[in-house]
């Protein structure tokens, strides 16, 4: 084994290849199977990544870039052995620019720590994919999540970038500017990438002010497709809503089973609206006024932050409450995205499947973004559930493909969506492979991650 090389370019106690620590670096949050790293690294600094990175590709050794394992899709699940490169102590908030609102981070800072930080400077960093996460493996999978309709994705947020290439060279991606009409967008290349182009050590993100007021609304529809038509006028009237999410009526029954609360089994829609409190208003009162003409039988809104936190309950449990219902079981999740126009169909389409299967199964859903993910109860050591849940998953992702849709809106390619890449991308791929191969020509760079060929 190499790991005694290894301790030579970096300080032999932050090289592992303790047994419990390899576990931990095996797995995400996803279904896919669990993968032993070799050894464990712990860098402290760019420079230690640039050494670290350089040998490794002259002894054609992979590196698995690694933040919280907070994955949907396995990408931080070691396919070759190789090094998981763990972010933790490089997790400082390096500078804040409140006047130009940027701020400077190494990948290993959490959104959750960044925004406690930046409460001090009344502002905040918008994406939100739920759990917590490092802002290095947000950007390396381009995250988005409940705020995304009105703030954007990753991809927006991100202004620069230091990356270390695959022979140990550094570059910015990037400038602290607004704008750039300068050369190729490699911000929008790097971001997304999933660690198979370079490691990002030093991020650059912009910031939004916190609103003055906020409120929270939940409102709930005969059928899943009443719901998607109410979110789609929303949409359409312009109203600019924060946050706007879908809850099915099968979810919302599996929250009351679990937290023993009363809300409506019907599919749900779930509003936040920033701005100051006349804007609000007039927002909510407008919102309202749609959904009711979509067949919303229940409307409630929230401005105090504890009740609205109440409120957002039901679509941040959900996932538990699966978990807890059925134990033992795992969920498999998928997560397409289609153009608005669509929505209804695709969901329509995606619930009926699930009630022909037979298997347990929510739909929830980023709505405003036209994403939205399926989650099916698996007995993980079955192989006719795990077929039967990736027959209805591939179905799915087929109805999204077929209408201008992505195979992933927001959970990346990793090692469940490397299969739809050819019918997704096309000859596109071929530019994306030749990408990775000008810059990975040893192919060291999180390999058996988006290309399968
Ligand atoms: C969510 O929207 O809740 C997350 O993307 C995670 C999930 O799909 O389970
Ligand atoms: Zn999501």
């Amino acid at each position: 084994m190499y790991v005694d090389e290894l301790k030579k370019i970096i300080d032999a106690d932050r090289v592992t290849i303790n047994p419990t620590m390899l576990e931990q670096h095996s797995k995400d949050e996803s279904y896919h199977t669990p993968c032993l790293p070799d050894a464990v690294v712990f860098p402290k600094t760019t420079e230690e990544v640039s050494r670290i990175v350089a040998w490794a590709n002259e002894r054609h050794v992979p590196i698995i870039p690694f933040g919280v394992a907070s994955g949907m899709e396995g990408q931080i699940i070691p396919q070759q052995g190789g090094i998981s490169l763990d972010f933790q102590l490089m997790n400082r908030v390096l500078e804040v620019k409140p006047q130009d609102f940027l701020v400077r981070v190494q990948p290993g800072v959490t959104r959750m720590q960044l925004n406690k930080e930046l409460k001090k400077y009344g502002l905040f960093f918008s994406v939100d994919p739920g759990a917590d996460a490092t802002i290095g493996g947000m950007a390396a999978t381009n995250a988005s999540g409940t705020t995304s309709v009105r703030y954007g994705i990753m991809r927006d947020q991100v202004r620069d970038m230091e990356v270390v290439l695959a022979d140990g060279r550094i570059i910015h991606t990037g400038s602290m500017a607004a704008k750039s009409s300068s050369g190729y967008h490699l911000n929008g290349i790097f971001v997304g990438s999933e660690g198979t182009l370079g490691v990002f050590t030093e991020l650059t993100l912009k910031l939004y002010g916190i609103p003055e007021a906020s409120v929270t609304a939940r409102a709930s529809f005969p059928t899943v497709t009443d719901a998607v038509a109410a979110a789609c006028a929303v949409m359409a009237a312009a109203i600019p809503v924060a946050r706007m999410e879908l809850v099915d009526g099968r979810s919302i029954q599996q929250v009351n089973r679990y937290k023993g609360t009363g809300y409506p089994e019907l599919s749900t829609l779930f509003f936040e609206f920033h701005g100051n409190e006349a804007g609000l208003a007039h927002d909510l009162a407008f919102a309202q006024e749609i959904v009711g003409e979509h067949g919303c039988s229940d409307f409630i809104s929230e401005t105090d932050s504890l009740r609205q936190a109440a409120l957002w309950e039901a679509r941040h449990h959900l996932a538990y409450a699966f978990l807890h219902g059925y134990p033992g079981k795992k969920a498999m999740s998928t997560d397409v995205c289609l153009p608005l126009s669509e929505l209804a169909g695709a969901i329509g389409h995606a619930r009926e499947l699930i009630e022909q299967s037979g298997m347990v199964g929510g739909i929830v859903g980023h709505i405003g973004d036209g994403n939205f993910h399926s989650l099916l109860m698996v007995q993980p050591d079955s192989s006719a559930d795990i077929e039967q849940a990736e027959a209805i998953n591939a179905q799915i992702v087929s109805y999204a493909l077929s209408r201008g849709g992505t195979c992933t809106g927001e959970h990346g390619v990793g090692l469940g969506k490397a299969k739809y890449q050819r019918t997704e991308h096309g000859a596109a791929l071929d530019v994306m492979y030749a990408m990775k191969q000008m810059l990975d020509p040893n192919n060291i760079l999180n390999p058996g991650k988006i290309f399968i060929f």
